[in-house]
């Protein structure tokens, strides 16, 4: 078909609304921040585990709850051929859970401790922050209903922020009590709610009755409910000592916290100890760098055995937003080999090789002017570019230039990566 007499054609493909791509210099973010998770996920004992981006429509709705956001408007459903109704996974716990029951690993492992990376998909409204389709790194924890495993959870969590170079977060916790005790919170927190309703949005108005904690989790609603009752007021004796014992793990583990008696968590699967993860001073629903908490019940609510669990997720956006605006400019690891000439090439093809054996990143671009190839160094952030000429071969060295600080000096070729490594402090 003529492009021309059809409109359509012409227009440039976009990608979905609130669905992005990462470009390669963000991929390489990514990639570093994927690498220092997995190695913490490990230290703590976790194993990985990767479940399908689509799972029964069915397993969000028992499991999140028919009140949720998430679930109430935020599902990206897909019909199969055979009309089963299927959905793009909002997030990962609820798939770990059917995966942790479909293949009983309760039998399979000795300890059930899981992390995953990959993508989750909500229908919000796309704004700083938010998106509808995005990363979350995440850690499920079975079996252990000892408040040690929330505050090693929690643990967990703040060594991954620190791992990845963000130590200036807030830690904010609450518990949401137990079967025997939420039920008064409830009771209370829809009291105060029928005299404030004329004040809330039309969702928790209509919700309230159902789920009154909704309101306090609401993007519109939650910041006018600061008086609302506090959950640890009203906790029965059990939850509260757990409370205390998770506190004061916290303390000999120095991991800093805030306790807030008014955070709830949007899922309904939660009970006991809940937690959220914000930017020091920032704590906006889009701000969250981090939530999760425990859920006792969830195991059993799928059909499988009484089985208590503890986990969180991470926005991986959210922190590379972080890392990326903190990250130092200058790649310390990076060389830029300029070549100059046939020979030049010959020299450098095998200098490449020893400084890539040696995990240094080599950059090179020998078609270029001398003049174009250094300013290609400076644009990759390079710390160091080794200048190979006619003139150098003659003499035996290398000219080897500090980006820094501009300085340069000749180097003995068979010197070379002893000097870069005493020059960059890691000498091997
Ligand atoms: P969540 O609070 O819904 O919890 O999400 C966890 C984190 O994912 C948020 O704190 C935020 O950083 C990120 N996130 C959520 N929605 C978006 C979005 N639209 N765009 C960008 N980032 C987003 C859960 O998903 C639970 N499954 C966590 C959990 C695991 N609880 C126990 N185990």
């Amino acid at each position: 078909m003529n492009p021309d007499k059809n409109p359509e054609i012409k227009e440039n493909v976009q990608s979905v609304r609130g669905m992005h791509d990462f470009l390669p210099e963000e991929s390489a973010d990514l990639i570093e921040i994927e690498q220092a998770a997995r190695d913490v996920f490990s230290q703590f004992g976790y194993k990985e585990i990767r479940t399908p981006l689509v799972e029964s429509l069915s397993l969000f709705e028992r499991a999140l709850g028919q009140t949720t956001d998430i679930v109430e408007k935020e599902m990206f459903v897909i019909k199969d051929q055979g009309d089963r109704l299927l959905c793009l996974r909002p997030e990962g716990t609820a798939g770990v859970v059917r995966a942790f029951l479909e293949h009983h690993l309760d039998q399979k492992m000795p300890l059930v401790k899981l992390f995953y990376i990959g993508p989750m998909f909500r229908a919000e409204r796309p704004q700083a922050g938010r998106f509808r389709q995005f990363i979350q790194m995440g850690a499920e924890y079975f079996g252990n209903n000892s408040p040690f495993a929330d505050a090693e959870t929690i643990n967990l969590a703040f060594a991954l922020f620190e791992k990845m170079g963000m130590q200036s977060i807030e830690i904010q916790i609450n518990n949401l009590g137990c079967e025997n005790c939420r039920p008064k919170y409830q009771k209370e927190l829809l009291n105060f709610l029928k005299k404030h309703e004329n004040e809330l949005c039309n969702d928790c108005q209509r919700r309230m009755i159902k789920n009154p904690f909704r309101a306090l989790d609401c993007k519109t609603d939650g910041e006018k409910l600061q008086g609302a009752p506090k959950s640890l007021e009203l906790l029965c004796d059990s939850c509260s000592a757990h409370h205390q014992r998770v506190v004061h793990f916290l303390e000999i583990m120095k991991v800093p916290y805030k306790i807030v008696p008014t955070l709830v968590r949007g899922l309904d699967y939660y009970t006991g100890t809940v937690f959220e993860i914000y930017p020091s001073g920032k704590t906006g629903s889009q701000d969250a760098l981090a939530a999760g908490g425990r859920y006792d019940n969830l195991v059993q609510d799928l059909g499988g055995p009484a089985t208590p669990a503890v986990g969180f997720a991470i926005g991986v956006e959210r922190v590379l937003n972080f890392v990326s605006q903190n990250k130092p400019a200058v790649n310390e690891k990076a060389i830029f080999l300029a070549l100059l000439g046939k020979n030049a090439e010959d020299i450098g093809v095998s200098i490449r090789q020893q400084l890539l054996n040696k995990d240094f990143r080599v950059g090179t671009a020998p078609d270029r002017s001398l003049k174009s190839q250094m300013r290609l160094a400076d644009s990759l952030g390079v710390r160091f570019c080794v200048i190979i000429g006619d003139n150098e071969i003659n003499e035996n060295v290398m000219m080897l230039k500090d980006m820094k600080n501009k300085s340069q000096k000749k180097v003995p070729i068979n010197e070379l990566i002893l000097t870069l490594e005493k020059e960059m402090g890691q000498q091997s």
